[in-house]
């Protein structure tokens, strides 16, 4: 894939939302860019601020990892949000923060299913399910096809599909990543959270590192051409927007209800591990505190943090 030379050309703020997006700021390198806005955030940032750059050299993933962020080739950004009162206080009138993170993988997801040409996945409540059908079967071959180094064939763009907690993948493969890092400041009541996206948006294969090629996937890769960057951005903020508003309503059903339908592993068998666990079970929801819900041989177990792999391994494990 040849690596795109010109720089983000991003809006100052984005155009049709009512918060999110307000103010964007672009810096062409940054450690993290959600480093960058807790600072910002610290001293007294206005929330809706998005914060993107072209490189990071510092990019942190979840779970205490490293996030691979090749300069020009992807959408590395954050976005501040204000939600409330820190935990538990007496401003903390916001519906659960886990919502937030799901919220940014439906918003995610929609928008790269948009520019990867193949939509979403539409109900991903198990094989034989009308919505599957619908999409050809695709589904079915995104879930069984994780980790697969082969290219989709000709006509059969998959649909973008969201794996627990906030892994958008086409393909079975990982094309965002999302974080979020939350704090108080600039006084001890006034909490905010970086909302962090990383997606790999015009990556070749080369341009992973080795250990990722076989698990990560760029749009254009899917696509077969290069995807613009801006409009991406763009649509992403402006999904991001609203259902956000909806949140801070406490309308969030409708948002948990797409969260179910884009999971790629709802109704299937699934391995959970991290965090001190490792038990096998049936996908059966997700919880408004945007737990995983596993149906296993010993009952219905919660994951909140960890790892999830497609397929039964057989772990009964705490
Ligand atoms: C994951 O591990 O899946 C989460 C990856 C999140 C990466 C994004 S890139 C923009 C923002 N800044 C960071 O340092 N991380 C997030």
């Amino acid at each position: 894939m040849k690596h795109l030379s010109k720089p983000l050309s991003l809006p100052g703020a984005v155009p049709g939302t009512e918060l999110l997006g307000r103010s964007v700021i672009y810096v062409p390198a940054a450690d993290s860019t959600n480093a960058y806005l807790a600072r910002l955030a610290r001293k007294g940032q206005e929330e809706g601020t998005v914060v993107a750059a072209d490189s990071q050299w510092a990019g942190r993933g979840r779970r205490g990892r490293n996030w691979h962020s090749a300069p020009g080739l992807g959408l590395w950004f954050s976005v501040l949000l204000r939600p409330g009162g820190p935990p538990g206080g007496a401003l903390d009138t916001s519906p659960p923060l886990g919502l937030i993170t799901l919220m940014a993988g439906v918003a995610a997801a929609e928008a790269i299913g948009a520019a990867a040409g193949g939509g979403t996945v539409s109900g991903g409540s198990g094989a034989g399910s009308a919505a599957a059908a619908a999409a050809g079967g695709r589904a079915q071959t995104m879930v069984s096809g994780a980790g697969d180094t082969a290219a989709p064939p000709v006509g059969a763009t998959p649909p973008a599909g969201i794996k627990w907690p906030n892994d958008v993948l086409l393909g079975g493969r990982k094309t965002a990543g999302i974080l979020a890092e939350s704090g108080t400041g600039p006084g001890r009541e006034q909490r905010w959270v970086a909302l962090g996206i990383g997606i790999n948006v015009n990556h070749g294969p080369k341009d992973f590192p080795e250990d990722l090629r076989s698990k990560a996937v760029s749009i254009a890769a899917i696509r077969g051409g290069p995807v613009p960057r801006e409009p991406l951005f763009i649509s992403l903020i402006q999904n991001l927007d609203r259902l956000y508003a909806l949140w801070r309503q406490g309308r969030h059903g409708t948002m948990l209800n797409r969260w179910r339908e884009l999971c790629v592993h709802m109704g299937r068998p699934v391995t959970v591990t991290g965090s001190g666990v490792a038990f096998s079970g049936r996908t059966i929801d997700v919880t408004a505190e945007g737990l995983l819900a596993v149906e296993t041989d010993s009952g219905v177990r919660y994951a909140a943090a960890g790892e999830v792999s497609l397929g039964w391994d057989g772990c009964t494990g705490p």
